[in-house]
């Protein structure tokens, strides 16, 4: 059996989950569907935005432009509430939940609404006006029905837009102007309001699959690049929608996941209304995973949720929405979802494969990198923004000791360089007892050759994933910048990070940046743990594609590092090629010279990721909203556990306490 460079001696399970499962499902298909389908159309009735569409708004409306957009002839410029008349309040006054007939409709109440803990929000709580902005639109249709606004924001205080919203207005670069432009094209809007930006505006691809849906983890660096420009509403619409969907109840096989789970993705349905022909209705519909391929549940959606909640408090200045009495709820139940005790013997959060930004198998089960740097993130923002009362003391506390004992396994354990893997070419294995050295039994025999030649003298990385007996060496850039950017990794680590993408510039950055995981899977290795995955072919896609995505966590990490030229030469890299190419979602080959076999063109957050990198690299200050500095009571604690760690005082009597903050 042949094994990835990086990965010898891999160990892999086999289950079959599947098999188990299929006489139940036969047995249960004809009543389960029945109940599936009440269950839909129960949550269809939970956000719903009634519109009216004008009589003479009809198909022989909408010409279609050389570029494929769709216009409206005769009258280009169109009122988008001429168009769409919503019956229902505004929509971020939809807050609330009741019980009707036990069903837990939804309903609309400006007045008092009560919260899934049964909490009552006074009215004021729920109002959303303190920022919002006063606007003077030009909006045009667009073929996915999406309205572009061309605004001139008016903020209530009177400032007009702001210092960077100015600088917008003289900055002349086209690539960045095209960017904006089609960042705009994909804002999805509902009830009038925009909510959020759809996931490709591809109009050469033939299947959209989720595409045309807003995927949470997507809507972020859109998110950043709104919140830069002064843009506060979208953001805080879509932070205050999504928290809606998360206490929606969605089951797969009548199961139904912890509460506190985000969706990975939602999309603006438009129904006929019952009894009226002329008249729709706009519903939000989530994706928990129920429908996605492969079924994966979206971990990282709540973990980016408070990230992109923390990011939009510091730039907007805006306090009132992290601090409202259902954005609190919000926070505390992804906390305890995450939180919650389990079989686990480890501080990381155990997966399933794909639970990420990596959404389908790719061997990345178990503690992956990434969803730790995102969970060490989320919490020292929760921390951050909870306030304080004595039903969450306890949260707290946990949290607390989340935080240490998180940053102490990564920081030990994940860590490798030059020094570190010659430690565990060395490692004895089969160490029954406490103060074990090879903790988690690593057969020396994982460290291939091909990685020995590949580390380089100065600089070290966090590795993909750690289990009994199995270190991932695979090195994934996102787990590695967010663990620069959130803290997770000490200073000297961060920089050796740096040092390492600047040493391993040609595999990591080559013709496009950055690489989503260094090396790719292939031959026998690629066949047993993608499932022999077409999509995910050796250097394309998840295994080993590159990702113009990534460049703004790049450029985060760069930026608190003090280490910005380097993001600045990758963005030179990336802006030689994104808008010829047309913005693809992916690059494939070892040196990224292709456009992925299946990327879509115009991927939104290839078009926003480039945009951040852009924003934050002109105003490095604004990267402070998404950064984490370390915090001197962690980093007291994370000394105590230092020195009471085995590996460094081995034979000697441990008698110190474990540390409780
Ligand atoms: C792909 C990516 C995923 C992304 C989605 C929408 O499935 O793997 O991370 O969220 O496309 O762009």
């Amino acid at each position: 059996m042949q094994f990835c460079k990086f990965c010898r001696g891999l160990v892999l399970a086999v289950f079959s989950s599947d098999l188990c499962f299929s006489n139940l499902d036969l047995a249960f298909r004809s009543k389960h569907i029945k109940y599936v389908r009440k269950r839909a159309s129960r949550h269809m009735k939970m956000f719903k935005c009634s519109s009216v569409l004008q009589d003479c708004i009809g198909k022989q409306w909408f010409k279609r432009s050389g570029d494929g957009d769709l216009y409206l002839s005769g009258n280009a410029t169109i009122k988008r509430l001429q168009l769409l008349r919503c019956k229902c309040q505004q929509a971020e006054r939809v807050s609330g939940v009741t019980t009707e007939g036990g069903n837990g409709t939804w309903f609309v109440d400006s007045a008092k609404t009560l919260n899934l803990n049964g909490a009552v929000n006074s009215p004021g709580v729920l109002e959303l006006g303190d920022t919002q902005q006063l606007t003077s639109e030009k909006e045009v249709l667009t073929s996915n029905g999406s309205v572009n606004k061309e605004e001139e924001s008016l903020t209530t205080n009177g400032a007009v837009g702001t210092g960077r919203d100015a600088s917008r207005k003289a900055s002349v670069d086209p690539i960045e102007e095209e960017a904006w432009e089609l960042l705009r094209d994909s804002v999805v809007y509902y009830c009038g309001s925009p909510i959020g930006t759809i996931a490709a505006n591809d109009p050469t691809s033939s299947s959209v699959l989720n595409y045309d849906q807003v995927f949470i983890r997507d809507f972020i660096p859109s998110g950043i690049a709104f919140l830069l420009k002064g843009e506060y509403d979208i953001v805080r619409n879509f932070l205050l929608h999504t928290l809606q969907l998360q206490s929606w109840e969605k089951t797969m096989d009548c199961h139904s996941p912890g509460q506190g789970l985000m969706p990975a993705s939602f999309k603006v349905r438009t129904f006929p209304l019952d009894g009226d022909d002329s008249a729709t209705e706009e519903v939000l519909d989530p994706d928990f995973g129920e429908a996605a391929i492969g079924r994966v549940a979206p971990v990282d959606s709540g973990l980016w949720w408070i990230i992109l909640l923390r990011a939009y408090g510091k730039c907007s200045g805006d306090l009132s929405v992290q601090e409202r009495i259902d954005v609190q709820t919000g926070i505390k139940m992804i906390l305890r979802l995450c939180l919650a005790d389990g079989f686990d013997m480890f501080p990381t959060l155990l997966v399933t494969d794909g639970s990420c930004m990596i959404d389908r198998r790719m061997g990345i089960h178990g503690h992956p990198l990434e969803i730790q740097a995102l969970f060490y993130s989320a919490l020292l923002g929760a921390r951050e923004m909870l306030t304080p009362e004595d039903g969450s003391a306890d949260l707290l506390r946990a949290l607390n000791n989340r935080l240490v004992a998180l940053s102490f396994h990564i920081r030990e354990y994940y860590w490798i360089d030059l020094r570190k893997l010659n430690e565990i070419y060395r490692y004895k294995t089969e160490e029954y007892s406490y103060d074990a050295v090879n903790k988690f039994n690593i057969y020396p025999d994982q460290v291939s050759t091909s990685l020995v030649e590949w580390m380089p003298n100065q600089g070290g990385y966090l590795i993909g994933n750690l289990q009994p007996a199995h270190m991932d060496f695979r090195f994934f850039s996102l787990g590695n910048m967010w663990s620069i950017v959130s803290g997770l990794a000490t200073r000297d680590q961060s920089n050796a990070i740096l040092d390492l993408i600047e040493a391993k510039w040609s595999d990591l950055v080559a013709d496009m940046p950055l690489k989503i995981c260094h090396p790719a899977l292939e031959g026998q290795e690629w066949q047993i743990i993608t499932g022999s995955d077409p999509k995910n072919t050796p250097w394309s896609y998840h295994n080993g594609g590159s990702w113009p995505t990534l460049l703004w966590q790049l450029t985060v990490a760069c930026i608190k590092m003090n280490r910005p030229e380097i993001a600045a030469r990758a963005i030179e890299i990336a802006e030689k090629r994104l808008s010829r190419d047309k913005w693809p979602e992916y690059y494939d080959t070892k040196k990224a010279r292709f456009i992925g076999k299946q990327a879509r063109l115009f991927q939104t957050w290839s078009i926003a990721g480039y945009l951040v990198a852009k924003l934050l690299l002109a105003d490095p200050s604004a990267a402070r909203m998404l950064v984490t500095d370390e915090d001197p009571e962690l980093v007291n604690a994370f000394s105590c556990m230092i020195s009471s760690n085995p590996r460094r005082k081995r034979g000697q009597n441990n008698s110190k306490k474990p540390f409780i903050i």
